[in-house]
């Protein structure tokens, strides 16, 4: 049962093969929501977490750089529960460099991947998630998207994007009850952050007021927080970022 007692919801997350989305995904089913777990390549351990939680967990292949997929995930979700109550949107691609290293094509790639992903998965759920309980779609943004970090102009973009992609949709879905909210995290120890320097690493830690990385938990329970509890909150960016960002 989940926190507002409906009974049976269910929720869909991108990226849930590992990192932050792993942990988003454990954390609903901690609350009593299915989840359907996407992943792009890595299927094996959504299909264990389907495995450890018969009838609980639905695996679903998703590639936010092949739109046609977006929306037959979505569909497969809706025809095999029925329904769709939340959305949450993690999964993204990572690419940087300087502006002038950075070749032109790799650079939209991020950009494009990121935000017509996101926005066509979006565009797909909307129809469920209008008859759904309780529902909100939840954009895993970035603190850098806010303030910027050198190095990161495409996926800064991307995340910059998502902030007025909700806000808007929030304006656009009122009506309909579907709240809208970004979760915006600092640095979090996931294989997205392993490739950095050690001394960048040091850097990071230093300039963070918690003076460390965030773990994917306190990252998923500020999502939790957001999709099932934030029941007055629609157009809010929540920061989790240990302080880095002051
Ligand atoms: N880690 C951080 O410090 C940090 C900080 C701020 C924001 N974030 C944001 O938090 C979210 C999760 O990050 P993370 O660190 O957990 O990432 P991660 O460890 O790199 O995992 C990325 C996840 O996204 C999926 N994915 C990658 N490309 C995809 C595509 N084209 N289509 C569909 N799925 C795709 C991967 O699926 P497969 O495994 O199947 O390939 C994987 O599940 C992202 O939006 C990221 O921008 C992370």
């Amino acid at each position: 049962m989940t926190s507002n007692g409906e009974e049976g919801r269910v929720a869909l997350v991108t990226g849930a093969s590992r990192g932050i989305g792993a942990a988003i995904a454990r954390h609903l089913l901690g609350r009593g929501i299915r989840v359907a777990g996407a992943y792009r390549s890595w299927r094996d351990p959504v299909a264990e977490l389907a495995t450890q939680r018969p009838g609980q967990v639905l695996p679903v292949h998703l590639d936010l750089a092949a739109p046609d997929t977006l929306a037959a995930g979505v569909e497969e979700v809706h025809q095999h529960w029925g329904r769709l109550d939340t959305l949450v949107l993690n999964a993204a691609v990572w690419d940087g460099g300087r502006l002038t290293r950075m070749d032109p094509d790799a650079w939209w790639r991020v950009v494009e991947t990121n935000l017509r992903g996101t926005a066509a998965l979006v565009r797909a759920a909307i129809p469920h998630l209008v008859t759904g309980q309780n529902p909100s779609i939840v954009v895993v943004g970035s603190v850098v998207g806010e303030i910027g970090f050198a190095g990161d102009t495409a996926y800064a973009s991307a995340k910059a994007a998502a902030v007025g992609f909700a806000r808007s949709l929030a304006k656009e879905l009122a009506s309909k009850q579907v709240r809208v909210n970004v979760l915006a995290p600092g640095f979090v120890d996931t294989d997205m952050t392993a490739a950095v320097p050690a001394g960048s690493r040091q850097a990071i830690v230093d300039a963070t007021l918690l003076g460390r990385f965030g773990s994917v938990d306190e990252i998923a329970r500020a999502a939790v927080f957001l999709a099932e509890d934030a029941t007055f909150c629609t157009g809010t960016v929540l920061t989790a970022d240990g302080g880095w960002s002051l």
